[in-house]
């Protein structure tokens, strides 16, 4: 079984690399199918920091990527500072964050991320470290089951569901959370199921907050020229991103009733196109993972 199609391989390799002699991080790294991608364009003495948090996704990067140019290191983003440093990198000409979880990660049943098969209700991306799905909705009431909903999956019946998903007599599988969900009649059960999966998986991986972690540590580290790519699969990724970006690409504080600045505020950052860009149909039609995604990228103007 594949274990990772990467998505816009040849849009994100065009976009970040630059100095083909450069340090690079991919820190999403998955199967290390971009991570490959961006090693073809470094000459000898570029460098690639490849990097997961999921100790299979390393060993498998371990396995595929044998390169003396490329360092492959299991962590998470959210220690990116530490990590770089151990390796001896204090500024990185590119950076990539491709997130979400992997196909392999998805299609192993017992990792418990698909409410398509029969599992463990799991979804840690580290295996054993935290509090799996199935105890975090152990330890959550209603409300705040709701809320986590509501708030990671944008569900609209998140009460309704989170109440069935309470007064379930069990809940240690994901065939009887998927169950608990069917069982409120959902207009849209896929979609429905997509949404609840999702915000759990979110919850578990604490996947919002790595994620505004990683990308301030990016922005550190970033030569200026530098370029920070993200792909996002849902709105409240992308839109974590665009709000990051913002105050770096306007620079000026001001409020917008003031003409002329005041404030002094340099931009420190520009968008390096100014649409998002999507998967070709072409694309997507051989990997329907390239539907929802979207690529962002940015580039240092300052220090
Ligand atoms: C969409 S996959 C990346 C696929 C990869 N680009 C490829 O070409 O194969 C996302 C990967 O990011 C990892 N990941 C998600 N959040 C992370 C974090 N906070 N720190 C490190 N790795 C993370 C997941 O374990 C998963 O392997």
């Amino acid at each position: 079984m594949v274990f990772h199609v990467p998505v816009m391989a040849t849009e994100v390799v065009a976009g970040l690399v630059g100095d083909p002699q450069g340090v690079y991080v991919d820190a999403t790294a998955g199967g290390g199918g971009h991570s490959r991608a961006i090693l073809r364009q470094l000459g000898p003495q570029g460098r690639l920091v490849a990097l997961d948090r999921d100790p299979e996704a390393v060993a498998q990067v371990q396995r595929e990527l044998q390169d003396q140019r490329v360092a492959v290191v299991c962590g998470r983003f959210g220690e990116l500072v530490q990590i770089l440093a151990r390796q001896g990198v204090s500024e990185v000409d590119g950076l990539l964050f491709d997130l979400g979880v992997s196909s392999h990660q998805i299609d192993r049943a017992s990792r418990g991320f698909s409410y398509q098969q029969e599992g463990p209700l799991d979804m840690r991306m580290e295996p054993g470290v935290g509090m799996s799905a199935a105890e975090l909705i152990e330890q959550s009431s209603a409300e705040e089951l709701a809320r986590l909903l509501a708030e990671g999956g944008e569900e609209r019946r998140a009460r309704a569901i989170a109440r069935a998903i309470c007064q379930a007599p069990s809940m240690r599988t994901t065939g009887e959370l998927r169950r608990a969900v069917e069982s409120t009649r959902p207009r849209h059960l896929p979609k429905t199921l997509a949404r609840v999966f999702q915000a759990l998986r979110i919850a578990v991986n604490g996947e919002l907050d790595q994620l505004g972690r990683g990308l301030e540590a990016g922005i550190a580290m970033l030569r200026p020229g530098g370029r920070l790519g993200v792909i996002a699969y849902h709105s409240l990724e992308d839109r974590l991103v665009k709000k990051t970006f913002a105050p770096l690409i306007r620079g000026c504080t001001c409020p917008p009733e003031v003409v002329l600045c005041i404030c002094g505020g340099q931009a420190r950052f520009r968008k390096v196109a100014t649409q998002t860009k999507r998967a070709s149909t072409a694309e997507v039609g051989q990997n329907r993972r390239a539907r929802s995604a979207s690529l962002r990228l940015y580039e240092k103007t300052g220090s």
